[in-house]
C-alpha cells in the first residue's frame, strides 16, 4: 500500500467503475479494505504477544481446551488425506526410522491414528497427551494390550519417565500447535529420557502462525535454533516422501528426524 500516493486509489478507483461497473468495484474495494484491515490487526496482535510475553492462541492450557472439546468425528483417521496418503506415512517415515520391538514414546496420539500401529511394532509404547478425553478414549481402544502404558501430561514435561530409557519418540499433527518456549521444555526431556543415539521423528510447522490449521509460532530457524542449543543432530528434514515424491504433508509443514548424541 505504501508504494502509491493516494491519487493513485483515487484513480484506480476510477478506473474500476468504468471498466468493471459499480457493483463489482464496491465488492473489490470492500474485499481490498478488509485484507490491508486483517493484516493491520495480524501485525498489532502478534507485537501484543511479544511485548508483554503473551502465550496467545496455542498455550498449554488452550491446547488442552481445545483437544478436550473436538468431535473427532471421523475418530482416529480424522486428518488423513486418503487411506493410502496414511499407509504411506507408516511404512515411508515411521517403519523407515522406528526399528522394531524398542521402547517408544509418542506424544499427543489424539484418537491413535498412529497408535495402533507403533502398539504392533514396539516392545514398549509411552503413550503421552494433555488431554484427558485423549487418553480414555485411547485406554478404552487399545488398553488390553500388555506393552502399553498412558499419561495425562502437563504438556511439556514427562516426569514419569526414567533417564535414557527410550528409544524412539514420535509425535505426529501435535508440535505443529505448541509455542516454542513448551517445545524447548520437551527437548530437554527428550535429550534426559533417549538412550545415546535415540532417535526423534516430529511433525512440526516452520512459518510461524498462519490462517492454516491452528498453527503455533514456530518458525524452522527458531527450530534449528533449539536443536543446535540442546545439542541434537539433525538426520533428515521433508515435507514429502514416496518413491515419486507424491505424498506430502499439508501446507509448510515438515517432518525432522533428530539424534541425541
Ligand atoms: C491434531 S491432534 C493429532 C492427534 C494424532 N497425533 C493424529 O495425528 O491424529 C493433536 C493432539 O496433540 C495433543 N497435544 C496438544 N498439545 C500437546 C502438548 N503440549 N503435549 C501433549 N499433547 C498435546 C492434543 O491433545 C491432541 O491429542
Amino acid at each position: 500500500m505504501g508504494n502509491y500516493p493516494p491519487k493513485f486509489y483515487f484513480r484506480l478507483f476510477k478506473l474500476h467503475l468504468k471498466i468493471n461497473g459499480l457493483r463489482w468495484t464496491l465488492y473489490f474495494s470492500i474485499r481490498h479494505f478488509l485484507v490491508e484491515l486483517l493484516r493491520f490487526i495480524e501485525k498489532r496482535t502478534r507485537r501484543l504477544e511479544k511485548k508483554y510475553d503473551l502465550p496467545g492462541s496455542n498455550s498449554v492450557m488452550e491446547n488442552a481446551l481445545k483437544w478436550n472439546h473436538y468431535r473427532w468425528a471421523r475418530g482416529e483417521d480424522e486428518w488423513n488425506q486418503s487411506i493410502e496418503w496414511k499407509t504411506s506415512v507408516i511404512e515411508d517415515v515411521m517403519l523407515k526410522n522406528i526399528l522394531p520391538d524398542r521402547v517408544v514414546l509418542e506424544i499427543g496420539p489424539g484418537y491413535g491414528r498412529w497408535t495402533r500401529k507403533l502398539i504392533e511394532i514396539s516392545d514398549r509404547l509411552i503413550v503421552v497427551d494433555v488431554t484427558d478425553k485423549c487418553i480414555t478414549h485411547c485406554i478404552d481402544e487399545f488398553g488390553d494390550n500388555t506393552n502399553v502404558e498412558f499419561h495425562v501430561n502437563d504438556g511439556r514435561s514427562l516426569p514419569f519417565i526414567s533417564d535414557r530409557s527410550v528409544d524412539f519418540v514420535w509425535s505426529f499433527d501435535v508440535f505443529v500447535h505448541i509455542e516454542p518456549p513448551d517445545i524447548e521444555c520437551y527437548l530437554q526431556e527428550f535429550r534426559r529420557i533417549l538412550k545415546p543415539g535415540g532417535l526423534v521423528i516430529i511433525h512440526h510447522g516452520v512459518i510461524g502462525k498462519t490462517d492454516f490449521g491452528w498453527r503455533s509460532s514456530l518458525t524452522l530457524q527458531v527450530f534449528s535454533d533449539l536443536l543446535e542449543k540442546h545439542d541434537f543432530t539433525l538426520v533428515e528434514q521433508f515435507n514429502s516422501w514416496g518413491e515419486n515424491n507424491e505424498y506430502a504433508l499439508a501446507g509448510s509443514d515438515m517432518i525432522s528426524i533428530f539424534k541425541r548424541a
